[in-house]
């Protein structure tokens, strides 16, 4: 098959991780006699320094035209202490999400065996925990009207969802509960907002289509807790942008490290697929983060953009065996670079 991936490395440590993924993917297509092809673009801190946009139109032209993006990060601590600046980084972020129309962040938490020792959680909490987050990704107050009145003192952002952008959602979680342990949970924030009460109105509306899956209903706040409460409750999760940004940090802990966590985004376009650690400017350069990530969002590219589970698992398999012979780096106690570990995951596929 021939691939044709666009490359958007962004900022921080984005470079250094998407380079490792880059050796997974050419390590599958030798093995399995594929073709990748990628082209590159810019994207965040070092697309604003050159073209003054954090998602220039080129970029977004490239997105288009290939068949998958694979995403670093974006992000540069210049931006975090300036809250006047007009342009941020993340807002190419939420542009790509917007424009190639990315509605649902699927955040798979799993455990590796060799790992659940490195979790801040017990071991029997965490070991053998394996769901799905899904995350609405183009609506709430992410992308509500927002702004400043009574000459800048006071401040809102609006979460705002229409029935369609619930629906469509909705319609995904379903269908990757019937294919899983047919479990959903529907996180929300009914008992207060209006917003949430339209989720569970329309979910409670939707149940009937699926009578093979068991859903619940459970408070934002309460489903912090039973996350780390008991993380081996949950199958499917589905919540609007906000809950999921928070709720997808507090998951990671569960596998260990944030180093661990890959993502997909799709929707209507192209979809995207991107470590969830962000760019770690502090250890950008040094060759030292994490890139198992981005190497397994490399697999999640090739299982859900590609529909090449084999593919897929081959990726999986060699990142299993990089963490149960220690070849990690420093985030997970090991002492081994960035490439190092890219090229031992490569030479394994
Ligand atoms: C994420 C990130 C982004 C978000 C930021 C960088 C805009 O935290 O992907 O979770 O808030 O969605
Ligand atoms: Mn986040």
């Amino acid at each position: 098959m021939k691939l044709k991936i666009a490359k958007l490395p962004g900022d921080g440590i984005g470079p250094e991780v998407v380079e490792q993924a880059v050796k997974a993917v050419n390590a599958v297509c030798t093995r399995f006699g594929h073709e990748a092809e990628y082209v590159f673009g810019y994207v965040g801190a070092c697309a604003i320094d050159r073209f003054g946009d954090a998602y220039p139109a080129e970029t977004h032209a490239l997105c288009m035209e290939s068949d998958a993006v694979l995403f670093g990060a974006v992000g540069d601590p210049k931006y975090d202490n300036d809250p006047t600046s007009k342009v941020r980084p993340e807002q190419g972020l939420l542009a790509i999400r917007k424009q190639l129309g990315l509605y649902a962040n699927l955040r798979p938490v799993e455990t590796f065996k060799s790992l659940v020792d490195k979790s801040p959680l017990k071991t029997e909490l965490v070991d053998g925990a394996d769901f799905l987050c899904i995350r609405e990704l183009t609506g709430g107050m992410y992308f509500g009207e927002k702004g400043r009145k009574d000459g800048g003192n006071t401040a809102y952002d609006t979460c705002i969802y229409s029935r369609a952008e619930v629906e469509r959602i909705l319609e995904l979680a379903f269908e990757y509960a019937l294919r899983r342990r047919r479990h959903l949970t529907v996180v929300d924030k009914a008992n207060v907002l209006e917003s949430s009460r339209l989720w569970r109105q329309v979910a409670r509306e939707m149940e009937p289509r699926y009578p093979d899956v068991t859903v619940d209903y459970m408070f934002v706040d309460n489903a912090a807790m039973q996350l780390i409460r008991c993380p081996k409750f949950f199958d499917v999760l589905v919540t609007e942008n906000t809950f999921g940004d928070i709720l997808t940090d507090e998951t990671s802990c569960i596998s260990g490290s944030m180093g661990l966590l890959a993502s997909a985004s799709v929707g209507e376009h192209t979809s995207l697929f991107e470590p969830i650690h962000g760019s770690y400017p502090q250890a950008a350069g040094k060759n030292i983060a994490n890139p198992v990530a981005a190497i397994l969002s490399a697999a999640m590219m090739f299982e859900y953009a590609f529909g090449l589970m084999e593919e897929g698992k081959a990726i999986r398999r060699a990142v299993a065996a990089s963490l149960e012979a220690g070849i990690v780096t420093e985030d997970l106690g090991g002492t081994c670079t960035t490439s190092e570990v890219g090229d031992w995951i490569a030479s394994n596929i």
